[in-house]
This record gives structure tokens, C-alpha cells and sequence, in this order.
């Protein structure tokens, strides 16, 4: 969908947007379009229970006396309460409400009201920013989609007084945008197209924005000794790769040494021998979501030359269960030489990410490594489908990232570490075992797990994005399906952290 910002609200045809705030508060554009429709606008309003209430709508169709198609308010809530997630979310609303009528343009007007606590040429930019992320489809694979079926809305034009500045902020949000959408099509799509090689050359074109890719083979991963994510990908034809993309933006920074992103990319999990139900299994596509987001990630911060130095790994296998297939039991060495007794060859996302965190930090030494994973059923048991879980061995980092995930709205929330759980995954016959003893804290078992390879020194955060790289109701700025979780709030934890002000 075309984003654009203009000055004025005049237009001639299409849909026009006008904002009301609490108790019936009209804007001067909603004000202007009463009295050119004779009254209509206030007529309707008296008419139905909107108030203005936040994210309440009133569709008023062919208005007498205004040249436009309808006239759609929206509400605002209170003003003073309005910031840049409300309008990133009024965006979403607009668009939705707009999607299945016969529009292919519509223009809405961002007006200032007293005491608005966002400017409205900021409001304007994250509105547009919502509305463009909730335009997202997938219909690749629907043959018999007709042209009407679709949504016809191609143009969003947004009327603010300070459009260049509204532009300028969208600039970068459009490129994140962008990233966030080729990171739902990675993840949306089925196994059979999306394995460990065909991700690996969808990481490659990243080359076009300047980032640097290295794709790892199954001999080279042999060479470096990955033997926990070999175990995991041996049960399957489709052989695995590692990818490292590198992001070199800020070549001035006094501290060379990058942020890594560390992704989880399991292409298929069927849980291997520990098999899992039938029920749901097909889920299981986007095991892969944290490395898609890593993806994303990495295009989104070249894609808007981010001031920073960032390396992207991802280790990308399928999870099979095979003749060949690695058995419950079995011992596997990893890269850092620790050794791993796999009790449940389900829990197989940790042995990837021990291996590809070793590897991110023996090859490019970060500060701070942050890993992203679709890891344990048991996050969406302790926070359903609302928030990621976020692990840290800092409260510094934890902090950022907990005050980035308010900012964009993709939200976490802490969770424990510990001495006691870190025993809990001790093993009788090797360094460690891949699943804790008991039944309970399965997250935080995940998560210790793969702080026993994270360097001493390094800053370190595991995201648990079981429950929310997938939704399967319509939120802000997301339609059903694959979400993206996790650009945008990393994207901001760059930007406002990393990236040098001014
Ligand atoms: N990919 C799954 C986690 C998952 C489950 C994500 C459901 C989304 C929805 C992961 O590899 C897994 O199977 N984890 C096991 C761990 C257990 C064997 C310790 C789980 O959560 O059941
Ligand atoms: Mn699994
Ligand atoms: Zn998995």
C-alpha cells in the first residue's frame, strides 16, 4: 500500500478520516465535514453509541454535500493520553475498517488537539506505520482468489500541517515496514518451500542492502564442530547451514565490537523421535520465526543505514525423525566443547542456539548477545499470547529491552534465572542434559540452558517468542498469522540504546 503525507484535506474522492476525541470532541477537519454535509457528521454520531472513545469507529457512507465516498471518524480517546502507540494502533483500526469497501484511496487527517501528548506530525507517521502493517496479506497460494475478494485500498494519504516532518519520520518506519513483511512471508511459508537451504538464500539477498552474508554448510558446520545442532538436523534430508549477516553502520564507533542477534530456525519441528501430537503439528512451520526475525532484523537496520554495527546468526536445521535420526539418549559435543545428553530430541531448539551463540560470539565478539527462539510451549502457559518471555543476565539489558518492548509495543516481560535451575539441567552422564528434572519452569530450564554458552563478560538476553511469533486473532498492526515479533521492538532497542544521538 502507497503511504503519503499532505498538507491539506481536501479530497475529491475515496474515503476521508476524521479524528474525535472523548465525549464527542470533534476535530476541526470532523467539524469542517459537518457543516459541508449539512449536519450529517453530528446527526450520525447523536445517532449511534460513538463517543470518540479510543479505537471506536462511524462509518458514514455517500455524505450529501462532500465529494468523497464516506466519511469514517475514528476515535482518539483522550487526548492527553494519545501517543505513539495509540496512533500506531488508530492506523491499524483505520485500515481495517477501510479494507472491504470499494476504496482505493483515502485520506486522513491528523489534526492537533489541546494537550495532545504526541505531535501530530509524529502521531501521523506511526499512524501510517499501523495502518501499513496491518495491510499485510498472504495470498500467494489462493488460485481462485477474485479481484473483488480483495481489499481495493492502495492509497493512504495523511493530511497533517507538518507533512515534510511527518514524511521524514515515516522514511525510516517504511523500510522497517518492508522488513517486517518479508520476515511474515518467511515465516508463513509451508516447510516444503522454506527448509535450512532455501531460508539461507532468502538471508542472501540481503547483500542488496549492504549487508555482508556467510552461509555455512553441512561440512563447514562439521569443520567447526556444531555437534548439538548437527544432532538436531541429522534426522533429515534437507541438510542444515548457519548464516552470519553483518551489518557494518557505524564505522566510527570507539567500541568495535557489534551486537549480535541470534536466531532460532528450526524449519519444521516434528519433535524427532521424542515425536509430537498430530494435533497442531502443522504449527510447527514457524519454529523458524526467530530466525525470520533476525532476517528482518538485519534488513530493517541496513534497509535504514542504522548507526550501528550489528551481526545477525542463524542456525537453520528441520527436526525429522529418520532411521538416522539422533535417538533420546544420545550425547552430542558442541562447538564450546561442552557435551549435552538429549533426553527429549523435541527440546531441540536449545541445542541449536548453544552452538550458533558459541559461534556469534567466538567470530565476532559482541558486547551483547541477544537470542530469539520459539522455545518452549511453557512460555505460552505463563503468558499466553500477550507478551514474549525475556530472560537476561543483567538487569541493565533487561531494563533496555524491557523499556524498547513498551515503546513498540511487541511487549515482554521478565522471567527467572538461577542458580538452582541451572543445576536442575545437570546430567549424570554429561556436561549438561537438554530438559530440566521436574515438570515445572520449562522456560527457565530453556533458558539456562543456553546461558551455559554465553561467554563471561558478555551482556546476554534469550526472547521466548513461542506465543507471540504467531496470532491467530487480528491486533494492532497485524493480521492473523505470522507477526514479525520482534523487529520492530529491536529495531527500537537500536535505535534509542546503539545508535549515536544527533
Ligand atoms: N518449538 C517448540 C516450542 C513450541 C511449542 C513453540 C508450541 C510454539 C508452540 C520446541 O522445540 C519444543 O518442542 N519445546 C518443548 C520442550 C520440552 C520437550 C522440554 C515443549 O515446549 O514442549
Ligand atoms: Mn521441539
Ligand atoms: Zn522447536
Amino acid at each position: 500500500m502507497k503511504i503519503d503525507f499532505t498538507a491539506s484535506a481536501a479530497p475529491r474522492a475515496g474515503a476521508i478520516v476524521a479524528m474525535v476525541a472523548d465525549n464527542k470532541t470533534l476535530s476541526p477537519t470532523a467539524q469542517r465535514l459537518d457543516r459541508d454535509s449539512g449536519g450529517a457528521v453530528r446527526r450520525a454520531i447523536n445517532d449511534s453509541k460513538f463517543k470518540g472513545g479510543k479505537d471506536q469507529t462511524l462509518m458514514i457512507p455517500a455524505p450529501r454535500g462532500v465529494r468523497v465516498s464516506r466519511i469514517l471518524l475514528v476515535g482518539i480517546g483522550k487526548p492527553d493520553a494519545y501517543d505513539a502507540n495509540a496512533a500506531f494502533g488508530t492506523g491499524s483500526v483505520i485500515y481495517a475498517a477501510l479494507a472491504n469497501t470499494a476504496d482505493t484511496q483515502a485520506l486522513v487527517a491528523v489534526d492537533p488537539f489541546p494537550n495532545m501528548k504526541i505531535e501530530p506530525a509524529a502521531a501521523a507517521a506511526q499512524l501510517a506505520y499501523g495502518a501499513q502493517l496491518r495491510s499485510y496479506r498472504f495470498d500467494k497460494y489462493k488460485t481462485k482468489l477474485k479481484p473483488e475478494d480483495k481489499p481495493t485500498l492502495n492509497n493512504f494519504t495523511v493530511a497533517v500541517r507538518n507533512d515534510r516532518a511527518a514524511r521524514a519520520a515515516y522514511a525510516p518506519l517504511g523500510k522497517v515496514a518492508e522488513a517486517i513483511f518479508f520476515t511474515r512471508d518467511l515465516v508463513t511459508e509451508p516447510a516444503n518451500i522454506i527448509n535450512p537451504k532455501t531460508l539461507a538464500d532468502q538471508a542472501r539477498t540481503l547483500t542488496k542492502f549492504g549487508v555482508k552474508v556467510e552461509v555455512l554448510d553441512r561440512p563447514k558446520i562439521e569443520k567447526l564442530r556444531m555437534g548439538a545442532l548437527l544432532g538436531v538436523a541429522q534426522g533429515s534430508a534437507n541438510e542444515p547451514r548457519v548464516v552470519a549477516m553483518r551489518w557494518d553502520g557505524d564505522r566510527r564507533a570507539k567500541d568495535k565490537r557489534p551486537v549480535a542477534f541470534v536466531g532460532k530456525g528450526v524449519t519444521f519441528d516434528t519433535g524427532g523421535i521424542s515425536i509430537k501430537p498430530a494435533a497442531n503439528m502443522e504449527d510447527m512451520k514457524w519454529d523458524m520465526a526467530g530466525a525470520g526475525a533476525v532476517i528482518g532484523l538485519m534488513r530493517a537496520l541496513a534497509a535504514r543505514k542504522a548507526k550501528v554495527n550489528a551481526v545477525g546468526v542463524v542456525g537453520l536445521v528441520e527436526n525429522m525423525p529418520a532411521s538416522r535420526a539422533q535417538r533420546p539418549g544420545d550425547v552430542v559435543r558442541t562447538m564450546s566443547g561442552q557435551t549435552v545428553e538429549v533426553i527429549n530430541t523435541d527440546a531441540e531448539g536449545r541445542l541449536v542456539l548453544g552452538d550458533a551463540v558459541w559461534y556469534a560470539q567466538k567470530q565476532f565478539k559482541p558486547h551483547t548477545v541477544i537470542d530469539l527462539a520459539t522455545l518452549t510451549g511453557a512460555i505460552i502457559v505463563a503468558l499466553g499470547h500477550e507478551k514474549a518471555g525475556l530472560f537476561a543476565n543483567q538487569d541493565a539489558l533487561s531494563d533496555k529491552l524491557f523499556n524498547a518492548g513498551e515503546a513498540s509495543s511487541e511487549n515482554l516481560w521478565r522471567m527467572p534465572l538461577g542458580d538452582a535451575y541451572d543445576k536442575d539441567i545437570n546430567s549424570d552422564i554429561a556436561d549438561m542434559k537438554n530438559v530440566g528434572s521436574g515438570r515445572g519452569a520449562g522456560s527457565t530450564a530453556g533458558a539456562q540452558f543456553i546461558k551455559r554458552f554465553i561467554q563471561d563478560g558478555v551482556a546476554w538476553a534469550h526472547l521466548d517468542i513461542a506465543g507471540v511469533a504467531w496470532t491467530t486473532k487480528e491486533r494492532p498492526g497485524t493480521p492473523k498469522g505470522a507477526t514479525g515479533f520482534g523487529i520492530r521492538l529491536l529495531d527500537r532497542y537500536v535505535a534509542d540504546i546503539l545508535e549515536p544521538k544527533g
